[in-house]
C-alpha cells in the first residue's frame, strides 16, 4: 500500500508537504510532523516509511497520550522479567519491534520528562535498557515523532525538554489545516462520499449547492477526519440523491457568512472553476457532455481543466466513455 497516492491533495499548499515527505524519506533522520488533530499525521509518517528504505520494515504506531503514564516506559522500551509486579516474563518494547523500520511516537508531546531523557540518549546514541534491564541494547529504528500541541510552548512552560526538541525536530513537517487547503476539501468531499455511498449502497449523486458552499466556508476544526465522518454519516441521514447542509450537520451558524478572504485572483480563479466543475459533475452525475455544456466550455478545454485540477477521478471512465481523442490512460 502506498499511502500517499490514497492521500488526496493538490493544493499549494499540501504539494509543499509532498515534497517535504519525498526529501526526507530518503534519509534516517527523525522527524517531527506537527498539525492539528485530524490533518493526516498519521497517514504521513506512514507514507514516509514507505518510501523510505525501509519499506520492507516493521511501521510501529504508539500512542504516547493514551497510554498510561505507568505503562508507556514498558510499552516502548519494554521490560525483564520481575522488572515489577505483573512482569512475570520478559517482553520486548515497541522500539525493538520498529526495528530495521520506523517508530511513531504519536503525541510525542506527552511524554513525561523521565521518558523524554530515554528517548533523547536513543538519538543520540541508539541505545537504551529495557525496565529493569540491566544489557545495553542497540535498536536500528528510525524516529517520527507527531505532534498537534506547540512544543516550543510547552518548552517555554518547562513540559517538553529543549534539547530533545532540536534532535526531534531538524526535519519538520507541518501539516496545513482543512481550511487552507483550498479546493482539496471540495475534492476530498467528493471522494469520501464515493466512497460511502458505494459501500453503503446508496445511490446518492453528489452535494447541492448550499452543501459545497457549506463544506467550503465552515472551519473544520476537526479537519480531515471531521470531514470524513460528517459525509459518512450524511450518506447515511439522506433522504435524497444529493446532499444537504442539514444532512451534513452544518447549518447557517456553523458557516461563515459575508463571502471569501481576499486571494489572488489566480487563486481564486482555481477555487471557482474546481467548484463548478465539481458542482457540474455532481449534478450531471459524470456525463462529461452535460458538463462541459453547462459550463459553456468544449470538451477538450474541459478535460485540459480536470487535468489541471486533478479532477479525473471524479469521473467514472466505465459509465462515460471518453472520446478517442483522449484515451483513457491520460485520464487516470
Ligand atoms: N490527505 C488526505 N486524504 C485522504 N484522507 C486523509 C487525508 N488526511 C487525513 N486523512 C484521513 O483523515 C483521518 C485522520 O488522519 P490521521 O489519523 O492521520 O490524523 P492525525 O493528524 O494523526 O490526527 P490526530 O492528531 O487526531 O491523531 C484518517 O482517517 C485519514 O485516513
Ligand atoms: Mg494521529
Amino acid at each position: 500500500m502506498h499511502h500517499v497516492e490514497e492521500m488526496i491533495g493538490t493544493s499549494p499548499a499540501m504539494c509543499v508537504v509532498f515534497d517535504l515527505v519525498h526529501k526526507v524519506a530518503k534519509t534516517d533522520m527523525p522527524v517531527l510532523i506537527t498539525g492539528e488533530t485530524g490533518t493526516g499525521k498519521e497517514l504521513i509518517a506512514r507514507a514516509i516509511h514507505e518510501q523510505s528504505l525501509r519499506e520492507q520494515g516493521p511501521f510501529v504506531p504508539i500512542n504516547c497520550g493514551a497510554i498510561p503514564e505507568t505503562l508507556l516506559e514498558s510499552e516502548l522500551f519494554g521490560h525483564e522479567q520481575g522488572a515489577f509486579t505483573g512482569a512475570v516474563q520478559r517482553k520486548k518494547g515497541r522500539l525493538e519491534g520498529a526495528a530495521r523500520g520506523t517508530l511513531l511516537l504519536d503525541e510525542v508531546g506527552d511524554l513525561l520528562s523521565s521518558l523524554q531523557v530515554k528517548l533523547l540518549r536513543f538519538l543520540q546514541e541508539g541505545t537504551f535498557e529495557r525496565v529493569g534491564g540491566q544489557e545495553t541494547l542497540h535498536v536500528e529504528a528510525r524516529i517520527i515523532g507527531a505532534t498537534n500541541v506547540d512544543l516550543k510552548a510547552a518548552i517555554e512552560k518547562k513540559r517538553f525538554r529543549e534539547d530533545l526538541y532540536y534532535r526531534l525536530g531538524v526535519l519538520q513537517i507541518h501539516l496545513p489545516p482543512l481550511r487552507e487547503r483550498g479546493e482539496d476539501t471540495l475534492l476530498m468531499a467528493m471522494r469520501f462520499l464515493r466512497y460511502a455511498a458505494d459501500s453503503n449502497r446508496r445511490a446518492i449523486w453528489g452535494y447541492t449547492s448550499e452543501a459545497l458552499q457549506a463544506i467550503r466556508t465552515y472551519h473544520w476544526p476537526g479537519n480531515v477526519r471531521e470531514l470524513n465522518n460528517r459525509v459518512r454519516r450524511a450518506v447515511i441521514m439522506a433522504e435524497g440523491r444529493e446532499i444537504t447542509p442539514h444532512d451534513l450537520g452544518l447549518t447557517r451558524e456553523t458557516t461563515q457568512e459575508g463571502g471569501d478572504p481576499l486571494d489572488s485572483l489566480k487563486v481564486a480563479q482555481r477555487r471557482i472553476e474546481v467548484e463548478m466543475i465539481v458542482k457540474a459533475i455532481s449534478l450531471h452525475r459524470g456525463n462529461l457532455t452535460r458538463v462541459a455544456r453547462d459550463l459553456d466550455v468544449s470538451r477538450t478545454t474541459l478535460y485540459r481543466k480536470l487535468r489541471e485540477y486533478n479532477l479525473q477521478s471524479l469521473v467514472p471512465p466505465v459509465h462515460h466513455p471518453v472520446p478517442s481523442a483522449f484515451p483513457i490512460e491520460t485520464l487516470s
